[in-house]
């Protein structure tokens, strides 16, 4: 469960956490769009979430890298029935040395990407950019079998943008499936809650 946080704290977390720290608290959108694939077309559905995003601390790699992480849960209900049909865990991460941004996720579907990126705006408006494509080594995705050949996550794009107690992202994730591309897409405004 996520708790509130003292300003003290949250002056702590902007040191600890850098552009990250916009992104403390429990976040609740029902303005969600997904376009996904279907084999003779596409399917929009709308959507409404909740995206828990807590602090854990530093991750010390090597004795060399410091990199200051959050984990984050999303949780994403279609609207016309309630269902969860979305559901996303991962961290993001903050180098203070270089300001370096990364962005892991892992979805049911068996599929895990590492994107990388940077922070951009201001201290009142963050924008948080991450990408990562199959053809990078590090920066890249990893799927099973099935996906790999069914179902491919060839790249994936994604735009936060964090104003005051409202975030806003979109995402693009490049998909092979049914013998084609497909821009899978999802977008969403959220206002934190905690
Ligand atoms: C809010 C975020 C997302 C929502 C609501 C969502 C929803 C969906 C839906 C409804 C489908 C179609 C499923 C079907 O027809 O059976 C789909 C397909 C797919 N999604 Fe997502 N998705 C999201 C994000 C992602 C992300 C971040 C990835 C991977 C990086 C991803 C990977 C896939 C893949 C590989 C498929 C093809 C599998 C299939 O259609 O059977 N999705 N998604």
């Amino acid at each position: 469960m996520v708790r509130i946080w003292h300003m003290t704290e949250m002056m702590n977390a902007k040191d600890s956490f850098g552009p990250l720290a916009a992104l403390i608290g429990e976040w609740k959108g029902d303005k969600g769009m997904d376009i996904a694939p279907e084999p003779d077309g596409e399917e929009h559905s709308p959507y409404f979430e909740t995206i828990t995003v807590e602090p854990i601390g530093d991750a010390i790699n090597a004795e060399e890298q410091t990199l200051a992480v959050l984990s984050y849960k999303q949780v994403v209900h279609r609207k016309s029935n309630g269902e969860v049909f979305h559901h996303q865990t991962g961290y993001w991460y903050f180098e203070r040395k270089t300001g370096e941004i990364l962005y892991s996720l892992l979805i049911p579907r068996a599929v895990a990407v590492l994107a990388r990126g940077k922070a951009s705006g201001t201290e009142d408006k963050i924008v948080l950019s991450v990408s990562a494509d199959a053809a990078d080594k590090n920066y890249g995705i990893i799927e099973s079998n099935f996906m790999a050949n069914k179902a491919s996550t060839r790249s994936f794009v994604m735009d936060v943008t964090v104003e005051d107690n409202t975030m806003t992202y979109k995402m693009n994730t490049g998909l092979h499936i049914y013998g084609k591309d497909f821009a899978h897409t999802d977008e969403n405004t959220l206002v934190r809650s905690l």
